[in-house]
C-alpha cells in the first residue's frame, strides 16, 4: 500500500490498523508472515467503507476470526485482513416467534467456546458441541464447525453477510451446509463478510448445560493436543473414516518436518512444536498424504484454509 492508500485508510476506520503486522500472533498456528495490513475493526458502520475501498483499490482482503483454522504463508498475506472486533460481539437472547424455543442473535465477532459458555447461563441447549472449539462465530459458520455429533448447520436459521453495497439476509434453503463447508457461502466468497446469526435453541437446565459442556471440554483435553499451537484438525475426515486414524495407522504419530510435528496425541493434528513455517507444516502435509494415500489408497483433503 502507499501513503496516499494509508492514508484514506486511516480517513476511514477510527480503529486499530496495524501495516506490516506479523500474522503469527493472529493464529493458533502461531505461523506466518506479515500481512500488508491488518485492521482490529470495532464498529459496524466502518464495514461497507472498508470493503468499498479495498475494491476500488484492488486491494485483497480476508477476515480471519482468532485464526484458529487457517495456516498463513511465510511471505504473508500481499492485502488487508481484518479482525472483527466489539460491535461485531453483540448478542441478543430473545425467544423464538412461536415462543417455544429460544432464539440467539449473535455478532461474528463472538468466540464458539465464550458463546457457548453464555448459553449455558441463559440455559439456552443446543451449543454445547461449541465448548472448547476455539474460532469465532463467522468462521464456525463459514465452515460448518462441529464436534461431538454437533455442528453449526443444526441450529442456525438466520446469517448477516454484509458486503460493499448492501447487507444480504441468507435463510431457509440458501443454509445449505455440508461437512466442514457452507455451499451458499461460495457465492460471496471475496465479496461478502458473515457478521452475525440467529440460532434456534431449546430451553435447559443451565447447570445441565454446564456440566454437558465441562464434560466435553475435558473430553476435548484428553483426546487432542493442548500444549503445542496448531490449527485443530488438519484434514477433513473422509467418507466412513477417521484421519486421525489413518494417519495413526501409518505409524505418523512424532514425524517432523523442521519446526512442524504430527501430534504425538492425536495423528489430525499437526503442530507447531518448534518454530514452524508455514513451509515445513507444507512439506509436511505432503508427507502424510502420499503414505496415507500409498498405503490406505485414501486421499485427505485438508480442512484447515491456506492464505
Ligand atoms: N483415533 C486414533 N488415533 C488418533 C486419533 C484418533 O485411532 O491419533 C481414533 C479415535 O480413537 C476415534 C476416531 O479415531 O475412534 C475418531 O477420533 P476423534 O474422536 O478424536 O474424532 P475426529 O474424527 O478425529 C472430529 C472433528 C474434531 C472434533 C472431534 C470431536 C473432524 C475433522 N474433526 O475429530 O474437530 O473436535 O471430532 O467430535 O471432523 C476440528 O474440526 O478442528 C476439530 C478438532
Amino acid at each position: 500500500m502507499d501513503g496516499s492508500q494509508k492514508d484514506k485508510l486511516r480517513g476511514i476506520i477510527s480503529s486499530t490498523i496495524i501495516f506490516e503486522c506479523s500474522l503469527k500472533k493472529y493464529t493458533s498456528f502461531s505461523i506466518g508472515g506479515p500481512a500488508e495490513c491488518l485492521i482490529l475493526l470495532d464498529k459496524k458502520d466502518e464495514l461497507q467503507p472498508l470493503l468499498r475501498f479495498c475494491s476500488l483499490e484492488n486491494l485483497p482482503w480476508h477476515v480471519i476470526g482468532r485464526g484458529t483454522n487457517v495456516l498463513v504463508k511465510d511471505e504473508g498475506f500481499a492485502g488487508v485482513i481484518i479482525v472483527l472486533g466489539k460491535e461485531f460481539k453483540e448478542i441478543h437472547p430473545g425467544e423464538s416467534r412461536d415462543g417455544k424455543k429460544r432464539s440467539l442473535m449473535a455478532g461474528a465477532g463472538h468466540s464458539l467456546t465464550r458463546l457457548s459458555a453464555l448459553c449455558s447461563d441463559y440455559g439456552f441447549s443446543g451449543l454445547e458441541f461449541g465448548a472448547g472449539i476455539p474460532g469465532t462465530l463467522g468462521g464456525a459458520l463459514v465452515m460448518n464447525a462441529g464436534a461431538w455429533g454437533g455442528e453449526m448447520g443444526q441450529i442456525v436459521t438466520e446469517v448477516t453477510i454484509e458486503t460493499a453495497a448492501k447487507k444480504i439476509r441468507v435463510t431457509g434453503e440458501q443454509l445449505d451446509f455440508g461437512y466442514r463447508h457452507w455451499q451458499g457461502f461460495a457465492k460471496y466468497k471475496g465479496q461478502g463478510v458473515v457478521t452475525g446469526a440467529t440460532l434456534l435453541l431449546e430451553s435447559g437446565a443451565p447447570e445441565e448445560i454446564a456440566t454437558t459442556c465441562r464434560e466435553l471440554l475435558k473430553k476435548r483435553k484428553d483426546r487432542q493436543p493442548v500444549h503445542f499451537p496448531n490449527a485443530g484438525s488438519f484434514f477433513k475426515n473422509p467418507a466412513g473414516e477417521s484421519a486421525g486414524r489413518l494417519i495413526d495407522s501409518c505409524g505418523l504419530k512424532g514425524m517432523r518436518v523442521g519446526g512442524a510435528m504430527v501430534s504425538t496425541v492425536h495423528g489430525n493434528f499437526i503442530v507447531n512444536r518448534d518454530h514452524a513455517t508455514a513451509r515445513d507444516v507444507l512439506n509436511l502435509m505432503d508427507k502424510i498424504k502420499k503414505t496415507v494415500k500409498e498405503s490406505k489408497g485414501i486421499d485427505l483433503e485438508p480442512e484447515v484454509h491456506f492464505i
